[in-house]
């Protein structure tokens, strides 16, 4: 038994063995409070050391095993704490030297210890909202039959087409071999599982896939990352775009409400010292009967009409896709919700897509939320080979790379669609942070990859 025993009251008079790391210690004459972290919970864990001797070596920072029985809280903070039997300081954390105490550090001091700072509260609640939502999101898309499938991160090809890949050609080792690279061709870093999980979805009719991918954008905003995870799922035999956000909404308030069961403290956490609205947010989410679903020309008459708070620097106007300052307006002021824009033009979006019948549009959603904006975004893919090879020399791309690709067009097509949810995203819209590199472990972004 560890920490998690305090979770039940009536654990009361049970013995346990607790191994952590020491927040606070509070010596007094007779008797001496250490708090505890062991991850387990969000706050840490009260424990009362009734011969204050045995409290001596400890220090905010230092690894400890305290034995003890579970015992009533006479405090406020607490309804039970741990009566220590026995205290043992594995390892010795240097006062002077440990960057964290058991004050409030700010966010932007945290990032500089990056190593230590999983420690605190604050990003052990967004590490306990990380695990949960993985199981959230596996267990909508295992219910609903949906197969996970495992895609490559090295690959040949730019899914999204924007020139955005990381280079991952290494050089062989020897001089004869130095003018070859190890795969003897160009190889990236995936910025998107979808087509191999299209390759998947021409096998099974349900798949998604959960992984890391590589972005080499120069953006420093609070939203992007150059490594952030990625939860993209794709159907075969579907013909509308409908189906699709219907699977994205479910999977989005399933999960959101498996959150609020399991780590509502770690909730509570972020309402409380972070984003006072987030209980609002978090109902606009789960409790909304359907998500408000416009078409991009209708977002576009929304945004002309408006009058935002802070005026748009960019005019919004049909043609060129939406500023993040568009898609900010329309989910935090004009829906305070999640909102669908479908069919955008078809300049601004990549070459796989489905064309709508009117020749300027395509069969695409975008989902944008209240805090991090765009949150999804997905389409029906154009699924005949001739259209597909088309689009693809019309944008004067290389048709030879994608061989296996239009493959999938000529061999038993189906008409299908998928989406990708950002996961990193999708947290950072249940907690409030501003800045997605709080919401990592280990945020890689323009000009930063430390470790
Ligand atoms: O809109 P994106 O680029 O779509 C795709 O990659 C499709 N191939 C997905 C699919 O249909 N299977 O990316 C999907 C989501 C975005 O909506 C956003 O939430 C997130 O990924 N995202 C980022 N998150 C963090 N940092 C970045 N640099 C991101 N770029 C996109
Ligand atoms: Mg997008």
């Amino acid at each position: 038994m560890d920490g998690s025993i305090l979770k039940d009251p009536s654990n009361v008079g049970l013995s346990t063995t607790v191994h952590g790391w020491v927040k606070s210690v509070r010596l007094h004459k007779q008797i001496a409070f250490v708090e505890v972290a062991d991850g387990s919970v969000s706050k840490g864990i009260q424990v009362v050391i009734e011969t204050p001797e045995l409290a001596q070596d400890l220090s905010t920072g230092c690894s400890i095993k305290i034995v003890g029985k579970v015992v009533k809280s006479m405090g406020k903070k607490q309804d039970v704490e741990i009566h220590a039997e026995s205290v043992d300081c594995i390892g010795a954390a240097n006062p002077k030297e440990y960057p964290l105490q058991k004050k409030r550090h700010s966010l932007e001091y945290l990032r500089e210890i990056g190593h230590l700072r999983l420690r605190s509260n604050i990003i052990g609640s967004v590490l306990r909202l990380r695990d949960f939502a993985e199981r959230g999101f596996s267990r909508f898309f295992a219910d609903n039959e949906f197969l996970r499938v495992h895609t490559p991160i090295l690959t040949s090809n730019d899914c999204e087409g924007g020139g955005e890949t990381f280079n991952a050609t290494t050089e062989k080792a020897t001089l004869e071999e130095a003018e070859n690279s190890f795969f003897g061709r160009k190889v990236n870093l995936t910025v998107s599982g979808q087509l191999h999980a299209e390759v998947a979805a021409s096998a099974f009719p349900r798949v998604y896939t959960f992984g890391p991918v590589f972005r080499a954008e120069p953006s420093l905003t609070g939203r992007h990352l150059a490594e952030f995870w990625m939860l993209e799922a794709e159907c075969a035999f579907i013909t509308s775009l409908s189906q699709l956000m219907d699977v994205i909404e479910e999977s989005i308030k399933s999960t959101t409400r498996y959150i609020q069961d399991m780590a509502d403290a770690d909730l509570a956490l972020f309402s409380k010292w972070v984003y006072p609205e987030l209980e609002k947010r978090l109902s606009s989410i789960t409790t909304q009967k359907a998500y408000p679903r416009i078409t991009y020309t209708e977002a576009i008459e929304i945004l002309q009409k408006a009058t935002p708070r802070e005026p748009f620097e960019f005019a919004p106007k049909w043609g060129s896709g939406l500023q993040s300052e568009h898609e900010k307006y329309l989910s935090s002021e004009h829906f305070e919700s999640p909102v669908f824009v479908t069919d955008y033009p078809i300049e601004v979006k990549p070459f796989y897509m489905l064309a709508n019948p009117d020749g300027r549009t395509v069969a695409c959603m975008d989902l944008l939320v209240p805090g991090p904006c765009e949150l999804a975004g997905g389409s029906l893919r154009e699924h005949s080979h001739d259209k597909l090879l088309a689009r693809i020399t019309d944008l004067g791309m290389e048709a030879e790379s994608l061989d296996w690709y239009l493959d999938l067009r000529k061999f038993g097509t189906t008409p299908h669609g998928g989406f990708g949810i950002g996961f990193d995203r999708y947290i950072q819209m249940l907690t409030g942070l501003e800045s997605i590199r709080d919401i990592i472990p280990f945020p890689r972004y323009y000009g930063r990859c430390q470790y």
